[in-house]
C-alpha cells in the first residue's frame, strides 16, 4: 500500500508518498480501506519528532480515518466487509489501509459525508473525555475554550451547546471570532486585540466561568485560574505556549478548584471503547438530526500532505484539514 512517510529533518517538505506492506487486522481489529484521513496538530508534533507514538502503535502518521471495512480480524462481530466507518486510530491513518480496534469505529452519521466524518473521531473523543468525563461539564455552566477555531475548539463549542452550557472562546483573528459566534459560541474574543480576562469578566457580569479547556498554558495559567469560580475545573490538553509557569496556588485552595488534563493516544483500548460508546449514544444522534455541526476548512490530495501540514502550522485554518487518500 501507499502511505505518507516523513524524513528525519521533520519538515513539512519531508512528507512524501512511500510504499509499505498492507497491515493485517489482529484479533478484535478491522482493516479499513481509507478514503480520508483527518490532519491534527499532534501529527505535526510527531513529524517534528516531539510526539512519539505509543510503542504498540503504527509509526505512520494519522489519528483518524473514514473509509470502508476491507477485512475483519477474529472475534469481530459488529462490522462487516464493506461497511462505511470512521475510526480513532493510535497511528497509521495517512495510508491506503489502516488497522483500527473494531470497538473504536463508528458508523458515518447519516447526512454527513466520508470527508466530514474523517474529521470527527480525534476531536470528539478528546473533548468528550476531557469536558464530560474529567471536568463534568453540565447544563447551565460556562465554559472558556482557548483555540476556539481549532478542530478541537469547534467540537468543544458544539459539545457545550449540546449539554446546555455556554461557550466563551478565544481566537486569533476577527474572522475566526465571527466564525465561532456563528458556530454557536455565546461570546468570542480576539485575544490579539483584547484582554480575554477583562472581556470574559464583562460578559459574565463578573461571575467568571466553571470550566476552562486550555491548549495554551504558559501565561494563560494564572489568568485562567483568576476566571474560574468556586468549584471550577481547568483542563489542559496541550501547552502551545509552554508547560512551565510560576503561579500562586492560593486561589486553587480558596476556590476549591480542580486542575486536570489528559492525552488521548496512550489511553487503553477499553477506555477508548467506553468513550466511543458514549459518543455513539449521546453525540452521533445529534449529527444525524442536524443539531450538531462540523466544519472542514480544506481537503488536500494524498501527495499534498506537505501543503496540509504547512496550512496547519500557519494556523490560518478554521476547523478541520483533511487528506484525501483515494
Ligand atoms: N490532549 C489530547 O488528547 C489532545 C488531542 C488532540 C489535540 N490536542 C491538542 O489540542 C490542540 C488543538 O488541536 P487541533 O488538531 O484542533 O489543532 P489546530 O486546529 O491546529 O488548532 C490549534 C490552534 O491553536 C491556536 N494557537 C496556535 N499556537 C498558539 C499559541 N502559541 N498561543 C495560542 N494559541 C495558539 C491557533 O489558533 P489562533 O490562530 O486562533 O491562535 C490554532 O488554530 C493542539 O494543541 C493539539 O496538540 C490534544
Amino acid at each position: 500500500m501507499k502511505f505518507i512517510a516523513y524524513g528525519p529533518s521533520g519538515t513539512p517538505e519531508s512528507l512524501r508518498v512511500a510504499e509499505a506492506p498492507t497491515p493485517t487486522p489482529a484479533v478484535g481489529d478491522i482493516l479499513i480501506e481509507v478514503h480520508y484521513a483527518g490532519v491534527n496538530r499532534p501529527d505535526v508534533m510527531q513529524r517534528m519528532g516531539r510526539y512519539a507514538p505509543p510503542p504498540d502503535a503504527s509509526p505512520i502518521l494519522g489519528l483518524e480515518v473514514a473509509g470502508h471495512v476491507a477485512a475483519i480480524g477474529a472475534e469481530v462481530s459488529q462490522w462487516q466487509v464493506g461497511d462505511a466507518v470512521c475510526a480513532l486510530v493510535p497511528g497509521g491513518g495517512y495510508a491506503q489501509f489502516c488497522v483500527a480496534p473494531a470497538r473504536h469505529a463508528l458508523p458515518i452519521p447519516s447526512g454527513l459525508s466520508l470527508v466530514q466524518a474523517a474529521g470527527l473521531p480525534e476531536n470528539w473523543f478528546t473533548v468528550w473525555a476531557n469536558l464530560i468525563d474529567m471536568a463534568g461539564l453540565r447544563s447551565g455552566e460556562r465554559l472558556l475554550i482557548h483555540g476556539g477555531s481549532s478542530g478541537i475548539g469547534l467540537a468543544a463549542i458544539q459539545l457545550a451547546r449540546h449539554v446546555g452550557a455556554q461557550a466563551i472562546v478565544t481566537a486569533g483573528s476577527d474572522e475566526k471570532v465571527r466564525f465561532c459566534r456563528d458556530f454557536g459560541a455565546a461570546e468570542a474574543i480576539n485575544y490579539r486585540t483584547e484582554d480575554f480576562v477583562l472581556r470574559t469578566q464583562e460578559f459574565t457580569a463578573g461571575r467568571g466561568v466553571d470550566v476552562v479547556l486550555d491548549m495554551v498554558g504558559g501565561s494563560y495559567i494564572p489568568r485562567n485560574i483568576s476566571l474560574l469560580r468556586r468549584d471550577g475545573r481547568m483542563v489542559f490538553i496541550a501547552f502551545l505556549q509552554g508547560s512551565r509557569y510560576e503561579i500562586d496556588f492560593m486561589p486553587v485552595m480558596l476556590k476549591r478548584l480542580r486542575v486536570t488534563g489528559s492525552t488521548m493516544r496512550p489511553r487503553s483500548v477499553d477506555e477508548k471503547a467506553a468513550i466511543r460508546d458514549a459518543l455513539a449514544r449521546e453525540i452521533w444522534p445529534g449529527f444525524e438530526a442536524g443539531r450538531l455541526q462540523t466544519h472542514v476548512f480544506a481537503t488536500f490530495a494524498f501527495d499534498q500532505a506537505s501543503d496540509a501540514h504547512r496550512l496547519m502550522e500557519s494556523s490560518r485554518h478554521i476547523g478541520k484539514i483533511v487528506l484525501q487518500i483515494r
